[in-house]
């Protein structure tokens, strides 16, 4: 069975201090959860070693680490890139690879996202959170299908069934819904959600399509998380504003149970 998870994506936000009194509080008032679900911290690089060690502190196995990039060369002369191999260091267990604000600013191609998610394959044992998304013209032209499976096949269906169930975690964030306060419909996010699970089943197969968590993002909150979720293909939600105070976070992992 596949796992509900609830991720929050701090973004550029947020002093270390901060950070940790966030986790704390969350960790404090969270229930309990279960081995299939999972919450996901998605820290700034410099606050991930603080945020590791307020993780551990409170010892709940089904909460982890994430990163919100990483380089896919294991090392050399990349003036401000951080390893896959640091990134473990820390701590890390989770990175995002191609969300749209990485797609848009910092022109990263799906060949790129590809050479990224491999590399983190190929540790064994991190997970990809693969953004997708389309942007608000190719939604008012009805091409987001074609957007997104574009993104999927150019980045991830190259990988063995055996490793997408393992180890992926795809993320829908129609990018017109991102920090914009637009949240897509919870229809809009099941219909694309079936779709994505529908390319797994043409990909791949059935069971590997079922196994794959599918998760949310884009203005998701403590107000419309559990009408979203409560989609049978809404796996959980991938979270950037609403992830920066406990009283909207929690709201949300609560949403998931
Ligand atoms: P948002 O961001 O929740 O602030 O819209 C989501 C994301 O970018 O991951």
């Amino acid at each position: 069975m596949r796992k509900a998870i609830v991720a929050g994506n701090w973004k550029m936000n947020l002093s270390i201090a901060e950070g940790k009194k966030l986790v704390l509080d969350i960790l404090e008032e969270m229930p309990l959860l279960n081995d299939q679900q999972e919450v996901v911290f998605c820290a700034p690089f410099t606050h991930l070693q603080a945020i590791h060690e307020t993780i551990r502190l409170k010892g709940d196995k089904n909460v982890f680490l994430g990163a919100q990039n990483c380089h896919d060369k294991a090392g050399g002369a990349y003036t401000g890139e951080v390893s896959i191999a640091m990134l473990q260091e820390c701590g890390v267990t989770h990175v995002i690879v191609g969300h749209s604000e990485r797609r848009q600013y910092f022109n990263e191609s799906n060949a790129f996202l590809r050479s990224k998610t491999d590399a983190l394959i190929a540790t064994g044992n991190m997970k990809v959170i693969f953004c997708c998304g389309e942007p608000l013209d190719v939604r008012n032209s009805n091409g987001q299908n074609d957007y997104v499976e574009k993104q999927l096949n150019e980045s991830l269906f190259h990988l063995p069934a055996e490793t997408i169930k393992r180890s992926v975690i795809i993320a829908y964030e129609p990018i017109w819904a991102i920090g914009t306060g637009v949240t897509a419909s919870s229809d809009q996010a099941q219909e694309m959600h079936a779709f994505i699970r529908s390319l797994l089943s043409k990909h791949y197969d059935a069971e590997t399509a079922q196994e794959v968590p599918l998760l949310y993002g884009g203005s998701c909150n403590d107000q419309n998380a559990f009408e979203l979720f409560k989609n049978p293909d809404v796996d959980g939600g991938l979270i950037g504003g609403a992830a920066l105070k406990a009283s909207t976070f929690l709201p949300v992992i609560n949403a998931m149970q």
